[in-house]
Parts: structure tokens; C-alpha cells; sequence
């Protein structure tokens, strides 16, 4: 088999080659054919059925006006058949017209005036006429568009581009290939075995088989599995970070919350603006916890009325236990952390130290846009020891936000109810060029530790941050829409990095 242009099963030329869109599917089929060639080509290679080398070639193929040229003839030639012979009577451009079409005659009039075929009649107005003494002309467009039906190209390249420039025929990339018969020879294809079995073994039968050779290049099949959502990397590095600097995680599987440990244990007075409907979604059915520890409540109840012996004044209200036991869904981890700590003021053997993170979801009744949904994630670390100090809670800081990458803090000064002194944490974004907010951070008040029964002497620090921004920023989201909801791209989720904090 010498030439792969010999081989049959090329697909059919179509049965209209002067029609540009069945052409340009012919082109495609064409091309997909040459694919599938080169692969069976491939594959009997693979056999050493055959041997065979590929070819580049340019050629060139006919438009479908270029077919149209080749089959009826050129417009200039078109034109002078129409023409009387002799070269004394003419034909109006009318006549002409309604015999060839506009478009024709316009083309077949330039060409045949340059190649002096023809001429404007000099005494008859709007007329032509063949050019006397041309008896017979030669219609050397037709004969090259057949030529290059033919052969693919023409001896001579200046035609060939003055026939690209009348866009009668366009450059091609020919690929063949030579064939040669390989050490396996055969016209029968045989089954190559890909797995040696027991019975080949048995049989003898693996001596004389045609095994598949393994194709080390192939890629293996990706194989079909879940992906995490980028928050739930970030997450991980952030559970990472907490477990080396020897914190537990605290159980989080409370979205819904009473009021007393979202707010009132953490001494928010009842009226505060946060308690609003505003800013927090109340549970409709049921509207009321059931189970609050009451002696806690009571000295709760009196931390927030009068101070009670906790050397405070209190807020100076009537505690309302109706408003305590409102369901909430949790407006920030906080309520997590003060039912872990008054636990562990309670626990069998006595307070001991300790350290424990929480990451989960919070719910907040927000107008949503590009950067707040009414939900997401927080952070939240809280120590407990005797002794701790402001210092303690700032030297925290720049180690925890240190192991995410973050160094170069600066702490303001804030409120939180709970706190006390409060600081927000910010850093230095270089992207933005300036100081941003990454946390909330504090010293969790008397008031609010001594009623959980947490020994005197006992200090907690406390901080929260969100999940969502730092997640935003490691992969670049502008959008939180485009990270959470029914809007984020599923194909992104999938393709999205493992996050390592450096
Ligand atoms: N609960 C605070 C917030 O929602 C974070 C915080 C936690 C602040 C612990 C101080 C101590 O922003």
C-alpha cells in the first residue's frame, strides 16, 4: 500500500460542490476522516502490522464559486460566449444582464475587457461587443480551477495566487501517509490479549499470543469523586493551624440557639440593638427554649439587674425570662463558646486550662450584596487560665494570624458587651494599600465569667473572625455569591486548589 490517498472510505464529495455550506461540512467530514485514519494507522503500527511515515503538503481546494467556474466556465468566458461573434454587432448591458445575471456580467466584464476579449461597442451607447479578430479564446480560469481539482496545485504559483485573490480556490493542508508492511504483517486483525490469565499460563498459550503492549504516555482516568468547597479547605488549614497550637474544637451543632446563650450569658443587655428583629432571625415554632440551667439563669439574671455579687453595677433593668428564652438562630460562635466555658466551670474534677476553636455557621438578617449573605462562617478561639492578660490576647494574635501569613498587626480599640478591653485586629493589605479588618478579639468580662462559676483569678480571651474573607482573598473572588448559594460554578468548586496558609 503505497499511499493513503489510494485507500477507500473517504467520505463522498457532496452532490452540490457550489454550495458553500455542504463544502465547508465536506471540509470537516474530511478532516475527522484523516483523524480517524492516522488513529487505525496508529493502531496497526502498534501491531508492527505496518509501518508508516506522515506528509505535510500544501494544496490547494476550490470554493465553491471555483467549482462553479470549473463545471460552467468563468464569468469572462461566460460573457464572450454570449457575445455575437465577429466582433461588429453588440448586445445591450441589459440583454446581457437578463442572460447572465448581475453578478456575472459585472465580474465577466472586467476580466474580459483585461484579457481583450472584449470591448465596449464604440458607436452603440451601453453595449459590448467581442473584440474583433478574437475568434476563440482559451478559458484558462476553468482550466486551472480543473487542473487544481485534479491535481491539488498548479506548475505555476503566480496563477495560483491570482486565482486565492478571486477567492476561487484556498490553501490546504494535505496529510498523507506512506505505508509500508511491518514484521506482522497481516490482512487479518487478530485480538491481542491484554492481561495474561491463569489459563494462558495453563495452556502454554501465553508463548505464542500477541499481548497488548502497555502504553506508558496514557493518562489515567480521573476518577469520579465528590470535591471539597473552597471553604471547607480553608477551613481545614484553619482546624490545622488550632489543633498544632493545641486547641479541641468545640461542638457546633446548635444553629439554633436560645437567647441566653447568644446574648444574655454573654451579659448583651436584653435591649440591645443586636437582639433586634432587624438584625437577628427569631424561631417562630418553637418560639421558646426549654431547658435553661436555672440557678445559672438566676445569677445571670442578677449579673445583668444590679451587678449581683459580682462587683458590677449591672445594667439596671427588670431581666425578662420571656426574652431569655426567645430561639434564635445563632447570631455569631460566641453562644458555642460561653456554653463550652460554663462547662468547663462545671466539670466533675474542677476548672482546668483550656483551649478550644470552633469554625461553623452563623445567621445574621442582612440586606444580601457582593460581600454579606444573612449567613457565614466565623472562627472563633477562645483561651481559658488563671492569669491571663491583654498581652497574652495580643501575643495570640501574632502567632495564630502569623501562621496564616498575616504578620504586621495593629489593634484598635472596640466595644463588644462581652468583652472588655475589646480590640479590633487589622493588617496591612498591600493589595489594597491599606489597613483592613480581619478580627474582633477581647478579654470576656466578670460579669459574664464569674455567674458561669469559673474560678476567681481566671481569665479567658476570646477572638472571631470570618471564614468567607480570607477564603475570598486565597482565591481571589470578588463576589460572595460567586463562593456561596445557588450561583457558584460547580466546575470552579471542583478545579479549586488546595489551599495551604504558607
Ligand atoms: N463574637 C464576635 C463577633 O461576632 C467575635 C469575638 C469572639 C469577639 C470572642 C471577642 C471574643 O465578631
Amino acid at each position: 500500500i503505497p499511499d493513503s490517498r489510494e485507500l477507500v472510505g473517504r467520505p463522498p464529495m457532496p452532490a452540490n460542490l457550489e454550495d458553500e455550506k455542504s463544502l465547508d461540512e465536506h471540509h470537516k467530514r474530511r478532516a475527522d476522516w484523516q483523524m480517524a485514519l492516522q488513529g487505525h494507522l496508529k493502531s496497526l503500527e502498534a501491531r508492527q502490522m505496518i509501518e508508516f511515515q506522515s506528509h505535510d503538503e500544501i494544496t490547494y481546494a476550490l470554493t465553491a464559486e471555483g467549482y462553479g467556474i470549473a463545471h460552467s466556465g468563468s464569468q469572462e468566458a461566460r460573457l464572450f460566449a454570449a457575445l455575437p461573434p465577429g466582433g461588429d454587432e453588440a448586445k445591450t448591458l441589459d440583454e446581457l444582464k437578463k442572460e447572465l445575471g448581475a453578478d456575472v456580467l459585472k465580474i465577466g466584464q472586467g476580466k474580459a475587457f483585461a484579457k481583450r476579449w472584449a470591448r465596449k461597442h464604440p458607436e452603440k451607447q451601453g453595449a459590448l461587443a467581442r473584440m474583433p479578430g478574437v475568434e476563440e479564446i482559451v478559458d484558462d480560469t476553468a482550466e486551472d480551477l480543473r487542473e487544481i481539482r485534479r491535481s491539488g496545485t498548479l506548475q505555476d504559483g503566480q496563477r495560483v495566487n491570482d486565482l486565492k485573490k478571486r477567492k476561487l480556490v484556498v490553501q490546504k493542508k494535505l496529510l498523507w501517509f506512506s505505508i509500508t508492511k511491518g514484521p506482522q504483517f497481516s490482512l487479518k486483525i487478530e485480538k491481542l490479549a491484554t492481561d495474561l490469565s491463569a489459563e494462558m499460563l495453563q495452556s502454554g498459550e501465553w508463548k505464542t499470543r500477541p499481548f497488548k503492549k502497555y502504553n506508558f504516555d496514557a493518562e489515567g482516568v480521573m476518577p469520579v469523586t465528590g470535591a471539597l468547597h473552597p471553604l471547607l479547605k480553608v477551613r481545614e488549614e484553619f482546624r490545622n493551624i488550632f489543633f498544632e497550637m493545641g486547641f479541641t474544637e468545640m461542638p457546633t451543632n446548635r444553629f439554633v440557639d436560645s437567647s441566653f446563650w447568644c446574648f444574655d450569658s454573654l451579659f448583651v443587655p436584653q435591649q440591645h440593638a443586636a437582639r433586634d428583629m432587624q438584625d437577628t432571625f427569631f424561631i417562630k415554632s418553637p418560639a421558646a427554649a426549654k431547658h435553661i440551667p436555672e440557678d445559672y439563669l438566676s445569677r445571670v439574671t442578677a449579673a445583668h439587674e444590679d451587678g449581683g455579687p459580682y462587683g458590677s453595677t449591672g445594667y439596671g433593668y427588670k431581666f425578662s425570662r420571656d426574652v431569655t428564652e426567645k430561639l434564635v438562630l445563632r447570631t455569631h460562635t460566641t453562644a458555642v463558646s460561653a456554653a463550652m466555658l460554663y462547662e468547663l466551670a462545671n466539670r466533675p474534677g474542677g476548672f482546668k486550662p483550656a483551649k478550644m476553636f470552633s469554625i461553623d455557621r452563623v445567621f445574621r438578617n442582612e440586606a444580601v450584596d457582593a460581600t454579606h449573605l444573612a449567613e457565614f462562617h466565623q472562627v472563633e478561639g477562645v483561651v481559658a487560665d488563671y492569669n491571663i492578660t491583654l498581652g497574652d490576647l495580643i501575643g495570640f494574635m501574632q502567632i495564630f494570624f502569623a501562621k496564616m501569613g498575616v504578620t504586621n498587626l495593629r489593634f484598635k480599640p472596640a466595644y463588644n458587651p462581652y468583652t472588655e478591653p475589646s480590640l479590633e485586629i487589622f493588617s496591612y493589605h498591600s493589595g489594597l494599600g491599606k489597613w483592613v479588618e480581619i478580627g474582633n478579639s477581647g478579654m470576656f468580662r466578670p460579669e459574664m465569667l464569674r455567674p458561669m462559676g469559673l474560678p476567681e483569678g481566671v481569665n479567658v480571651l476570646g477572638w472571631g473572625l470570618s471564614l468567607e474573607r480570607p477564603t475570598m482573598i486565597r482565591y481571589g473572588i470578588n463576589n460572595i455569591r460567586d463562593l456561596v448559594g445557588h450561583k457558584i460554578s460547580i466546575t470552579d468548586v471542583e478545579r479549586a486548589p488546595a489551599v495551604r496558609f504558607p
